[in-house]
């Protein structure tokens, strides 16, 4: 059920904390003064082909200059048209050729503890050898491989190896199901598959070879698959004449293979993001305007220096990883942490046990990682020195007040700037974040638009909100790192994005403009609930609700009720507290107190865990069918863990 008509929304929570950074910050930040984001931010408005221009021909290494910035024929874009490029030549090469090859681009930790450093020209080898052993299995330039793999240095060589030839990597989550993996074999027509004989997962094995296989009965345009022994003398089953040990042929490979001259437009990468009906779609992104975007994003956000280490929780699964995991920090030098496994093994302080193990200065991670260490106690931060930490990130969904503050104080020890970043699989990049050297931040808000990002805020005829009134959002112009389609889906991809109004990229989601010129997200617009009329956001109910001492995790829906339309139900998790009539009343005038008595739920329902994507955003679309009653509809494919479904069903009884 879409809920995009009529009217605004209404906006319930205030909050009215600002955090400005340290002027200690400030003096040595990569942008240090709203004067010089100001002209950015004009520069990339008024005269965005010069603006761009200057930026790609200073970041990126041309082996061929382009002959036209932008060539925008709504809702087709192309960047930097005529000139070649190649992404894996911007991550390793051009590192290299500026003296850099000696500095570590890659630590990665095992989750059973193995440690291995890569240096800028270790990753150039590794990434030589496997672009050459692409070529020997016959993938050339356009051909699709899928990658299904634990986070490991192979993950990033494989997606930088293609990269280097100029095949396009479709990255698969190693948590998605045989089914999964063979849709989107046969929606991509993918020619090989890359995968590992296994992965640790909170102390235990996963044999996704396995997985892979069963995927194969199905997937018949894959012709190979190419396996890393990620785990000695694990037994692995293995097809005579298919597939092939990555010792056995990367390895054997040349150590230097040029990379390929590509036209800017020559698609990098697809990712599927599920969409809530319907199959996953394939999100295409190409090369050139994406590695700007991807870099430009990563220093200006991050604030990167040549010292930090940097790191970023997502897995390469997601475009979170494939940003800023591989081609934004690599581009820009950085020394990247990556880790395998779980935050909770061996025990629950071994996200803080690597940051200070390895020095981490910046952490980016998502909120309900956060909320989940907040549930763990406090006790398990304590035991660890995070003083090296210097700027911490958030991303996925919007993070509750509380949550903010704790992320702040507990881990950030009160002195580093949050940067929450809102964008999408589709944006390529952050679209709106606060720059650390410059903006005061208020928890919740995702604050200003970067760069090149123009963003209104609507109602379904195109018309501007006012200050504070929840709309659409929408971006006005085409930036660099724009998704170029969704794979052999021309209908979907104008129907989705470039409909609802007209001439502007729909991005889905709901926000406001406060009247400093602050964005807040305000949640899916499917997501909205209309109580008598009034139509409300639900992360405003949810941040009420989790700003309760007894609540970690809230998820609120709305459901069919006789006489306002529709009343609201509230899922939660809490902690340190018992789950009954009492708290579920306390909790109901809670959110009245905060926020009035509209927006107080009709029901409570006390849960031991929400249902959430495999990347750890609650799906509020199943919950609203468990409150309405309903059969779950809609793909369930994303969904992490289908029990906590059933539970819930089963409380219902
Ligand atoms: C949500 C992840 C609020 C939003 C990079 C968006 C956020 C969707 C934020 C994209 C944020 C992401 N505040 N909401 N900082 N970041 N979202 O494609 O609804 O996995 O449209 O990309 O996540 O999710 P995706």
């Amino acid at each position: 059920m879409s809920q995009t008509s009529s009217g605004h929304l209404d906006h319930v929570l205030n909050e009215e904390r600002l955090f400005p950074p340290s002027a200690e910050f400030t003096q040595q930040a990569v942008i240090g003064s709203r004067e010089q984001y100001e002209d950015l931010y004009r520069r990339a408005a008024e005269t965005p082909d010069e603006f761009w221009g200057a930026e790609a021909r200073e970041h990126l290494h041309w082996f061929q200059p382009f002959e036209q910035v932008c060539n925008w024929n709504t809702p087709h874009v192309e960047w930097f048209v005529g000139g070649k490029t190649n992404a894996s030549y911007n991550c390793l090469d051009l590192q290299i050729a500026s003296g850099h090859g000696d500095r570590v681009a890659l630590i990665w930790e095992g989750e059973p503890g193995e440690q291995r450093k890569l240096t800028y020209n270790d990753l150039h080898r590794e990434v030589c050898r496997a672009a050459g052993a692409l070529r020997q299995l016959g993938i050339t330039q356009g051909d699709v491989v899928s990658i299904y793999m634990p986070m490991t240095p192979e993950l990033v060589v494989s997606m930088l190896a293609c990269a280097r030839i100029g095949a396009i990597h479709s990255v698969i989550f190693a948590g998605f199901s045989s089914e999964a993996i063979a849709d989107r074999n046969n929606d991509a027509q993918a020619k090989l598959v890359i995968t590992a004989n296994g992965l640790y997962r909170r102390g235990k094995i996963l044999p996704l070879k396995e997985t892979v296989d069963e995927a194969l009965e199905k997937s018949p345009s894959v012709k190979n698959c190419l396996v890393l022994r990620r785990i000695a003398d694990q037994p692995t089953p293995m097809t005579e004449g298919r597939d092939l040990w990555w010792d056995e042929l990367v390895e054997t490979q040349s150590d230097d293979m040029p990379a390929e001259p590509l036209d800017s437009e020559t698609p990098l990468f697809i990712l599927y993001t599920s969409g809530s009906t319907g199959k996953p779609k394939g999100i295409l992104h190409t090369t050139a305007g994406y590695n700007l975007w991807a870099k430009r994003t990563f220093q200006w956000v991050f604030d990167h220096r040549p010292n930090d280490v940097y790191w970023c929780t997502a897995d390469c699964g997601w475009i979170t990883g494939h940003s800023y995991v591989v081609y934004g920090p690599l581009a820009a030098g950085a020394t990247c942490l990556i880790y395998e496994g779980a935050p909770n093994q061996p025990g629950p302080d071994r996200f803080w046990d690597i940051v200070e193990r390895h020095g981490v200065t910046i952490l980016y991670t998502a909120p309900t990682a956060v909320r989940a260490f907040i549930s763990w106690g406090d006790e398990h931060v304590d035991k660890h020195d995070l003083s090296t930490l210097r700027l911490l990130g958030s991303v996925g969904e919007g993070i509750n007040p509380k949550a903010w503050m704790w992320y702040r104080e507990k881990i950030g020890g009160g002195r580093c700037p949050i940067v929450d970043t809102w964008w999408q699989t589709e944006t390529g990049g952050i679209m709106m974040s606060p720059l650390p050297g410059i903006t005061a931040t208020k928890p919740g808000s995702c604050t200003q638009p970067l760069p090149g990002v123009i963003p209104k805020v609507v109602d379904e005829s195109g018309h501007e909100m006012g200050v504070d009134e929840g709309g659409m959002l929408c971006i006005a112009q085409p930036w660099p790192g724009m998704l170029r389609g969704i794979w052999g889906d021309e209908q979907r991809y104008v129907e989705q994005y470039w409909s609802t109004v007209p001439g502007m990229y729909l991005t889905g989601d709901n926000a406001r403009c406060d009247k400093d010129g602050y964005y807040w997200i305000m949640g899916r617009i499917d997501d909205v609930i209309n109580v008598a009329g009034h139509r409300l956001s639900t992360i405003e109910v949810e941040s009420a609700l989790v700003s309760h001492p007894s609540v970690c995790e809230a998820a609120v829906v709305g459901r069919p009720h006789e006489i306002k339309g529709q009343g609201i139900a509230a899922f939660v998790t809490i902690r340190d507290a018992e789950p009954d009539e009492k708290l579920r009343d306390a909790l109901r005038q809670h959110v009245r107190k905060e926020i009035g008595a509209l927006a107080q739920p009709d029901d409570v329902r006390f849960t031991a865990s929400l249902p959430k994507t495999r990347s750890g955003k609650i799906m509020r679309r199943l919950l609203r069918d468990i409150a309405a009653g309903e059969e779950t509809s809609g793909d369930t494919s994303t969904l992490e863990d289908y029990s906590v479904i059933a539970k819930l069903r089963n409380d219902e009884e």
